[in-house]
């Protein structure tokens, strides 16, 4: 109430849904429950500067340039968001956001952004006198940040997220993400994410419509039943630590969002020629040598390789030298889960 003027500041990690997300309901209510890790390489960085005025307005900078469009999407977002946060068209904001990985990169910018700017957020009211309980800041910014982007909600914590209500997860919400409420195997939480980057062009479907797409879709209640059942599966064998199970989850995981795309009206193929290519060859070395390397998909044609870190040494060579020739200019990102 009595600060003017005033600046803040935060760091947040994108994220990899293992448990896939697909399928919305009003107000950004996610279909089925779904989880993910944050991971450690890929994040935003913001600052937001903010001043007392009586006109209310929003400027986002990306790096040093003036965005319009995220100017107007996020003043928007600002005042969507008024019921929770009462002071908010009492400032006018200025918002510089970098992010640590390239853009159009198959990295969910939107989820690391928007879980920066919920942080700035909540630390900006406690400044202004709401009562500062760690906890419940921390749903609050889960539960703001998925008002800006779904998935965004699960990168508010490390270590693995769960969104989404569930029978099996204590605690677990619609409205806000949860850290896994679990102990997990050890093998876990060194989880290795090199993304192979086949395209770099911007995506050709937003997540908008897909959710959209999912409302009409023929094989929607099967999906978001089987998502469940997943889910259940897999919290066991987080805590068991069995690699086989998880990969088969995973993978099926990705390869079902891409179903849902590929059925839905009208249809998309995101995956490209050399998505396809490289999942056979990841399927036959896995024949080959039995080491645990798995695959993951965001709505994109890129490949997230998942894998544990004591395996790194014989996996990583094999990304590098023949999986690589997939990827459109030899790229590859690095990044691991962070816990
Ligand atoms: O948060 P949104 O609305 O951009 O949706 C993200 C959906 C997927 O990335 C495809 C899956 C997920 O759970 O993150």
């Amino acid at each position: 109430n009595l600060v003017d003027k005033g600046k803040i500041e935060s760091k947040c990690g994108s994220n990899i849904a293992l448990i896939k997300y697909w399928g919305k309901y009003f107000p950004q209510l996610p279909a089925n429950p779904s989880i993910s890790y944050t991971l450690s390489e890929s994040f935003t960085q913001t600052t937001i500067n903010f001043e007392k005025t009586t006109k209310f307005s929003v400027q986002v900078f990306l790096g040093k340039h003036f965005n319009e469009k995220f100017s107007k999407k996020i003043e928007k977002y600002f005042l969507s968001i008024k019921p929770y946060l009462p002071f908010i068209d009492k400032y006018k904001y200025i918002i510089y956001t970098t992010n640590s990985f390239p853009h159009s990169s198959g990295i969910a910018s939107s989820a690391s952004g928007f879980g920066a700017i919920a942080d700035c957020l909540v630390k900006m009211s406690t400044l202004l006198g709401e009562k500062n309980n760690e906890e419940f800041n921390k749903a609050k910014t889960s539960f703001l940040a998925r008002l800006g982007s779904g998935s965004a909600c699960r990168s508010v914590y490390k270590g693995l997220v769960v969104w989404g209500k569930h029978k099996t997860i204590p605690g677990s919400s619609d409205l806000y993400a949860i850290p896994f409420p679990f102990e997990i195997s050890p093998v876990f939480k060194t989880i290795q994410d090199t993304v192979l980057l086949i395209h770099e062009g911007v995506k050709e479907i937003s997540s908008t419509l897909g959710h959209d797409l999912m409302k009409d879709h023929p094989y929607a209640k099967t999906r978001f039943t089987e998502a469940r059942k997943n889910l259940s599966e897999l919290t066991m064998v987080l805590q068991k630590g069995d690699l086989e199970t998880f990969g088969r989850i995973v993978e099926h995981e990705a390869l079902s969002l891409h179903a849902m795309m590929m059925t839905s009206f009208p249809a998309f193929i995101l995956m490209k020629p050399e998505t396809l290519a490289a999942i056979k060859k990841i399927w036959e070395f896995r024949k080959d040598t039995r080491h645990h390397l798995y695959f993951t998909l965001d709505a994109g044609a890129n490949i997230h390789l998942l894998y544990p870190e004591e395996e790194k040494n014989e996996i990583f060579p094999f990304i590098n030298n023949e999986l690589i020739i997939y990827s459109e200019n030899n790229k590859l990102i690095k990044d691991k889960a962070y816990f």
